[in-house]
């Protein structure tokens, strides 16, 4: 166990997040419980199916298993739907845990699922990806997509265990790994400069495998997380860092109808937003061009077939504005390490970052 950290979502609710490698040999977790239904990742299942069964006999007496096919389509009504129609089949009862063990779209699946069923059943997460072990998982919130909308609707409900144990992330495709340092970059660039610098140091050393799927740099970027959560745990507070990233992202993945990744389109989103503040005066020039350095290794290529024009983006902005009650809050950055909140950005210098970026991107990509 390299770390363990405690999340109050609320007063009555404890997480307990365990991060590591090799946590489900022997004694190592003292949480057997009667009976357990491990909703699996059908991939996580084929690739990993000795590790799955540590974890079924580590955790549960009772252990069964339904296997479910990961990405955004599993996580809607339907798929919930689904879900309980399986474990009805499987008698659930109340009592039982139920185990989510994948990728963000199993995490946010299971998380709805487990606080519908008999009005709350236990729950406990085992992430498989770098995406859902710093992030997906970490916080309480579950999403679900809407005809085709991503995360329209959701729920808070805390899990008594995360579990993250980076033996899942052995087999993990390289772009996967990417779109999970896209979290990581993330978190500390609004928070933690000098995480954020031994990242970026890292980026030049050994396989990428090895640089970003350690249980340390894990327990850093959750500890980071929790940090800004502690203070608004339902984000509530339309000034929090965490939406560094989300501005356009979810504009992103709609437009792309999903091909392109949850972490490549925050990943560009950051872009945009840092580029903002610099547009806005408060970001230095220096700080932008370190940003684009830093986050340069990780950007998606041929996964968007044009960068989409302005006009589309307004379009979002004015729903985004509706939604929120007329202001569009923007977290960009004032240095690294370090988030600010803009309130109100117009629209024209929205446009103008938009289509900066846009132009950037192209010469990278061409
Ligand atoms: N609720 C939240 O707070 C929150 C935060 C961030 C992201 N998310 C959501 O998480 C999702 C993105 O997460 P994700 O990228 O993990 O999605 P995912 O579940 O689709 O997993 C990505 C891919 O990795 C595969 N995979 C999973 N574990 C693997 C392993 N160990 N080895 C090999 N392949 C493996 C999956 O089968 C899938 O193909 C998005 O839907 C996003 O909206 C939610």
């Amino acid at each position: 166990v390299t770390a363990e950290i405690r999340f109050r979502g609320t007063r009555q609710t404890e997480t307990r997040i365990v991060v590591g490698q090799d946590l489900f040999a022997d004694g190592v977790l003292p949480i057997p419980v009667d009976r357990a239904l491990f909703v699996v990742d059908e991939r996580v299942q084929a690739l990993q199916s000795d590790l799955v069964d540590r974890l079924a006999r580590a955790l549960a007496r009772d252990a069964r298993i339904v296997a479910v096919r990961a990405g955004e389509p599993a996580k809607t009504l339907e798929g919930v739907a689904r879900l309980l129609g399986e474990l009805g089949a499987q008698q659930a009862r109340k009592g039982d845990w139920l185990v989510a063990v994948g990728g963000g779209t199993i995490t946010d699946l299971a998380g709805f699922t487990a606080q519908v069923l008999y009005r709350g059943t236990n729950c406990a997460l085992v992430p498989t990806t770098l995406m859902a072990q710093v992030d997906a998982a970490i916080g309480g919130k579950n999403g679900l997509n809407v005809g085709g909308r991503k995360s329209r609707i959701g729920s808070f409900y805390w899990p008594g265990w995360v579990l993250c144990d980076t033996r899942f992330l052995d087999t993990l495709p390289l772009r996967e790994v990417h779109a999970g340092v896209a979290e990581i970059v993330k978190v500390f660039a609004v928070s933690d400069a000098e995480s954020f610098r031994d990242l970026v140091a890292a980026a030049s050393t050994a396989r990428p495998a090895d640089r970003y799927c350690r249980a340390d740099l894990v327990a850093r970027a959750v500890r980071a997380k929790v940090g800004l959560l502690e203070a608004d745990p339902f984000e509530t507070s339309p000034r929090r860092l965490l939406n560094f990233g989300h501005s356009f992202a979810h504009f992103l993945e709609e437009r792309s109808a999903f091909s392109i990744e949850h972490g490549e389109a925050v990943l560009l989103s950051m872009l945009c937003e840092v580029n903002v503040g610099r547009l806005a005066g408060v970001c230095p020039p220096g700080v932008c061009d370190a940003f684009w350095q830093a986050v340069a290794p990780y950007l998606p290529t041929g996964v968007l077939e044009a960068w989409p024009p302005d006009h589309q983006v307004q379009e979002a902005v004015v729903e985004l504005r509706a939604q929120r009650g007329g202001l569009v809050h923007m977290v960009v950055l004032s240095e690294i390490g370090r988030g600010l909140i803009l309130p109100d950005v117009p629209w024209s210098l929205l446009k103008t970052a938009w289509n900066d970026v846009g132009a950037r991107l192209h010469r990278a990509w061409s």
